[in-house]
């Protein structure tokens, strides 16, 4: 069982809540939910905000659920921590919906206030554990990608963007860690940018620390035919899941609207003995900057090709 290895003394308790909820596995993933050839899979349903011209209307989970006629196993979304009063309005606002779709809730909260990675005081992390309280309350699992490709949004280029340096993102992950610690349904998910292919050796610094990282993953996404599974994910997998034996789950990808159902294969074609650890991807179900990244909203077409793609074909 490829579970099998990491299970007890990675989430042990959450191995113990969870069979006390009774509908998840040891990851919190939903026993009923979507997962093809052992990968847990989900989705990031566009917000509706456009940043950048054109963007896809908002959707919410349970209509990319109902168009696939499956249970999505992870919700994604996004939340701007930009001041130092976090109430976490974008998450809240889609409260039900997160509850109802049974999934495992993964936000990325971004810390984009102007003061910076320094600016995430042990207050301003107890304000994104209460935010995370609030889900967790109703019993949903809650894998938290705080500060997600943090060696992306510091990058001057970005916007918005994160201010700070790898030492202080570590202490403000440090300082979220602690205020999540005594909630055993929030697990931190470190996600850094694979940045074109550099090496996974150059993420060293912004690590936070064996004891403080629950699940590791790194967002790519493919721009060519030779960008594949394994150019994305292996070296980031060797260092971070297999050599310090954390599960490994995707947070978001995507490509575009000529290569993206190739990825998608690729990402559910994996040989288990080659990634034990991966445990689930989360799709970015996005029309962005011009880049069609959908494959489930955007035409019956592509819905039809990812069905079957997903083994949801009868
Ligand atoms: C994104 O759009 C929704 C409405 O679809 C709005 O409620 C929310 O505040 C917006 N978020 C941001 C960061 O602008
Ligand atoms: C991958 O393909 C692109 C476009 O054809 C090319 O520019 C690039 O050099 C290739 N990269 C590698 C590592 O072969
Ligand atoms: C459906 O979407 C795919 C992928 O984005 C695109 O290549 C195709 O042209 C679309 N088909 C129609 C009929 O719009």
């Amino acid at each position: 069982m490829k579970f099998a290895l990491l299970s007890a003394s990675v989430f042990p308790a959450l191995a113990c809540e969870s069979s006390l909820l009774g509908k998840s596995d040891t990851y919190g993933l939903p026993w009923y939910g979507l997962k093809t050839n052992g990968v847990a899979i989900g989705w990031v349903p566009s917000d509706g905000n456009a940043s950048e011209g054109v963007i896809s209307p908002r959707y919410t989970l349970a209509e990319i659920n109902q168009k696939l006629g499956s249970v999505s196993s992870t919700y994604g979304m996004y939340s701007h921590l930009n001041s130092d009063t976090y109430n976490g309005y974008e998450l809240l606002e889609e409260y039900g919906e997160v509850i109802k779709s049974g999934a495992v809730f993964i936000p990325s909260v971004m810390p984009v206030l102007d003061s910076g990675f320094p600016g995430i005081t042990p207050e301003v992390a107890s304000q994104v554990a209460t935010v995370m309280r609030e889900f967790t309350d109703k019993g949903v699992i809650v894998w938290l990608r705080f500060g997600h490709e943090m060696n992306w949004y510091t990058n001057p280029a970005a916007e918005p963007r994160y201010y700070g340096t790898p030492a202080e993102f570590v202490i403000a992950w440090a300082n979220v860690a602690k205020a999540v610690a005594d909630n055993p349904l929030v697990k931190m998910f470190w996600s850094p940018n694979n940045l074109g292919g550099n090496p996974a050796s150059d993420l060293d610094e912004w690590y936070p620390g064996d004891d403080i990282v629950d699940l590791v993953g790194i967002d790519c996404y493919p721009q060519f035919t030779n960008q594949t599974f394994e150019w994305c994910y292996q070296d980031f997998y060797d260092r971070f899941s297999a050599g310090k034996q954390k599960p490994f789950a995707i947070g978001e990808t995507g490509a575009d609207a000529e290569l993206k159902e190739n990825w998608l294969k690729q990402l559910v074609n994996q040989n288990n003995a080659d990634y034990p650890n991966y445990i689930s991807m989360s799709w970015f179900e996005y029309l962005k900057q011009g880049v069609d990244f959908r494959v489930v909203v955007g035409n019956q077409t592509i819905l039809e090709q990812t069905k079957e793609t997903l083994g949801l074909s009868h």
